[in-house]
């Protein structure tokens, strides 16, 4: 669907970071001579991801991805419309970016009590992200699915993650005892070439796969067939998705970050880790958007939380997110954010309007202290709450901004995650660091391989036995 330059205005988000200035925080926030001190870095960020766009040697592939998909879509459009009259279930196996962003996707734009709906009402199968290993959710996972009536999405773009691979090792096992053709009940997205998961369709005589490019990497992988083959089949208009991902591109080419959404955000978050505001807090007054928070907080910590610079300098950098949901922890975390150590900055995702309001209904007449909210309703309630935790935040001098989404769809979710791949690129850059690595994660892929015997390991698992022998430190 191609908008009108009217609809794209009305739809676009917005970034409002009056609570991040010494205008209301005194000298708790930044001065604009503190800000425009930045600028000059953050137009250098903007120089570097711009140059190096698209180019897959750097990891850089992602930015591409609202341009160059035109006939994967069309083939992901196809194939969910199999899947979807298909099967009863659609289950994602993967971990890490490759679970992330569909999770995030399907709260973000499903029926938040999707899999609860009658079929009809859903119009595809149910559908489940299996990331984690915990041996008692894979058991309960098929309690409730029959596996002959499944399709199951293996993501992995190495095709060597121990979860990913153990779960598929297990369902394979458990469609070929049930007499079906693993075949026929599997689709992959991995690499175009290497890996494991190539090597298995080949012996399974060619699984229906999609390429994870080369130049994306599992962070930034929800913008290709990694997310948007879940979201298909789920429903969601994936060329709206890339469409509010095309439109925040545009928005970003300025390199004045007062003019550019992700320029600000990231230079925004780059003042106030140099200002030991090390904590980011993301706090979506919206049910729909609360796993935007877990999506964001892998972009972020992993593409930030690095030791070394690009020239080599030790650096130990990057910034802790936390989850927070709004209105849900005014009830307890907004406590902490209010009056405890001033580490932290909360971004806010609000919502112009939500795709329902619900009426408050009047009653308690004699009770004015309840009687007040009939009239309301359920939607101007949560946005005064929304303003009034960032009020309250703002007078006890604690920085704070707010992303506005006019709505909840897919264009919309589009431009924020675009946003946030963009803020995490220029960040990086202002850090320069290597963004797109994350040696930390592999170090501790290859202690599993090393602790369940895979071949190369050997040197490795001497040394963790060695660790785990000595007493002298257990209580
Ligand atoms: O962002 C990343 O690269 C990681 O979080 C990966 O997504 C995660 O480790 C899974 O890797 P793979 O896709 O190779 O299975």
């Amino acid at each position: 669907m191609k908008m009108t330059d009217e609809q794209r205005k009305a739809l676009r988000i917005r970034v409002d970071y009056t609570n991040m200035t010494d205008k209301y925080l005194g000298n708790k926030g930044f001065s604009r001579e503190k800000l425009t001190s930045y600028g000059a870095l953050a137009q250098k960020a903007h120089a570097y991801v711009s140059e190096n766009r698209g180019r897959d040697e750097l990891f850089m592939g992602w930015t591409e991805l609202p341009y160059n998909q035109t006939e994967i879509v069309k083939d992901i459009l196809s194939t969910a419309k199999e899947v979807r009259a298909k099967f009863e279930n659609f289950v994602v196996l993967g971990i890490g970016g490759s679970a992330l962003g569909p999770t995030m996707a399907f709260n973000a734009l499903c029926h938040l009590h999707y899999n609860d709906l009658p079929a009809e009402k859903r119009g595809g199968p149910r559908f489940f992200v299996e990331d984690n290993v915990d041996p008692v959710r894979m058991k309960e996972l098929l309690d409730v699915i029959d596996i002959t009536k499944t399709c199951f999405n293996v993501i992995s773009k190495s095709g060597a993650t121990s979860e990913t691979m153990a779960q598929y090792l297990i369902v394979s096992d458990l469609l070929k005892k049930a007499g079906c053709d693993v075949k026929d009940h599997v689709i992959f997205t991995t690499d175009g070439k290497k890996g494991n998961l190539v090597k298995i369709s080949a012996e399974l005589g060619g699984v229906k796969s999609y390429v994870l490019p080369d130049g994306v990497g599992g962070r930034f992988s929800e913008l290709c067939p990694v997310g948007l083959l879940p979201a298909a089949v789920l429903g969601i208009d994936i060329e709206a998705l890339l469409e509010g991902a095309a439109f925040m591109d545009e928005l970003s080419k300025c390199s004045d970050y007062t003019k550019n959404p992700a320029l600000l955000c990231a230079a925004l978050q780059y003042a106030c880790m140099q200002d030991g505001k090390n904590i980011g807090v993301m706090m979506p007054y919206s049910d729909n958007l609360r796993y935007v928070s877990d999506w964001y907080a892998q972009l972020w910590a992993e593409s930030l939380g690095k030791n070394v610079t690009l020239d080599g300098k030790p650096c130990n950098v990057g910034q802790t997110p936390v989850k927070a949901l709004g209105v849900t922890d005014q009830h307890s975390q907004v406590q902490l954010y209010t009056e405890g150590p001033y580490d932290k900055v909360v971004t806010f995702l609000s919502v112009g309007s939500y795709k329902e309001k619900t009426l408050i209904p009047h009653g308690c007449e004699n009770i004015p202290d309840v009687s007040f909210l009939g009239g309301h309703t359920m939607e101007e309630l949560i946005q005064a709450e929304n303003k009034a935790t960032a009020y309250a935040l703002t007078k006890a001098g604690r920085l704070n901004y707010t992303i506005t989404l006019p709505e909840v769809n897919a264009f919309t979710l589009g431009q924020l995650l675009y946003l946030f791949e963009l803020q995490t690129a220029y960040a990086g850059a202002m850090f320069n660091i290597d963004t797109f690595n994350q040696p930390g994660v592999e170090a501790g892929k290859k202690a599993t391989f090393a602790l369940l015997g895979k071949p190369g390991y050997a040197e490795q698992k001497k040394e963790l036995d060695k660790a785990d022998s000595d007493p002298a430190y257990i209580v």
